[in-house]
């Protein structure tokens, strides 16, 4: 049996003095979890998260990662960097950096390799947009995205990955897949993982959805048969509200 996993992706939110305030009150409303619980900072964040997290069931990932390990790459971080001071997920490929950033499928792929290389673990982001899905591309779109990504990644190097399944259209916009057509995306995607890989790897491969996620409807697209949890943006801003979804089955 897959273990749910609950990210929440903070953007580019939060003061560090905000972040030890959040952490404080989280940490306790989480505590009794069953399910894996991570927080996806911003960088400036990493190390106030970090240390406030320790002793809870709270894991630390960041929402970015540059590809080379050091060199001339003014403003970049590297993976080497976020391990030193023990970060352990980085968010990669998240459509807003492939859509403001110029993140491609080429450079996610670089990213991945190097996080892994450096024992991070990878929560690779899919997606179509309105018009992709519009034109019935959904599958295509998420399927290849799905594979390049995981280009030259080894068998063994999947049970350190993460996928998030995020339409773009859902992303901050209040409109949510339905669980049903949610879990038909991701079970496309755990198709693919099966065609790269074998039947095995993709039943243990964790697969978030994320878009508009909250706690009203939490429970409904996480009880689905292939949705292994959530990436969340805008709700886990608020620790009450995101503990509410951490804690979905309680
Ligand atoms: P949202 O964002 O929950 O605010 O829609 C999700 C994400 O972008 O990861």
């Amino acid at each position: 049996m897959r273990k749910k996993v609950i990210a929440g992706n903070w953007k580019m939110n939060m003061l560090p003095n905000e972040t030890i305030e959040y952490i404080e009150k989280f940490s306790k409303l989480v505590e009794n979890s069953d399910n894996e619980v991570i927080l996806c900072v911003p960088y400036i964040d990493l190390f106030y998260c970090l240390l406030n997290c320790q002793g809870t069931n709270i894991k630390v990932g960041a929402q970015n990662v540059h590809f080379e390990e050091k060199g001339a790459y003014t403003g970049e971080v590297s993976a080497k960097m976020l391990k030193s001071i023990g970060v352990e997920y980085v968010i990669i490929g998240h459509s807003e950096r492939r859509q403001y950033f110029g993140e491609t499928d080429e450079s996610v792929n670089k990213k991945v390799k190097a996080a892994l290389e450096n024992g991070l673990k990878p929560i690779i982001c899919v997606g179509e947009s309105l018009e992709q899905r519009e034109q019935g591309l959904t599958e295509n779109i998420i399927r290849n995205q799905t594979k390049l990504a995981l280009e030259g990644i080894s068998k063994e190097q999947m049970s350190n990955i993460i996928i998030a399944y995020e339409p773009i259209w859902a992303i901050g916009t209040g409109k949510t897949a339905t669980s049903e057509d949610a879990n038909n995306s991701i079970k496309a995607i755990r198709d693919e993982v099966s065609k790269v890989y074998d039947k095995e790897v993709a039943e243990n491969t964790i697969i978030q959805y994320g878009g508009s996620v909250k706690s009203s409807n939490a429970k409904e697209l996480f009880e689905t048969s292939d949705i292994d949890g959530g990436l969340v943006g805008g709700a886990s801003l608020v620790p009450e509200e995101f503990a509410k979804i951490v804690n979905y089955n309680k």
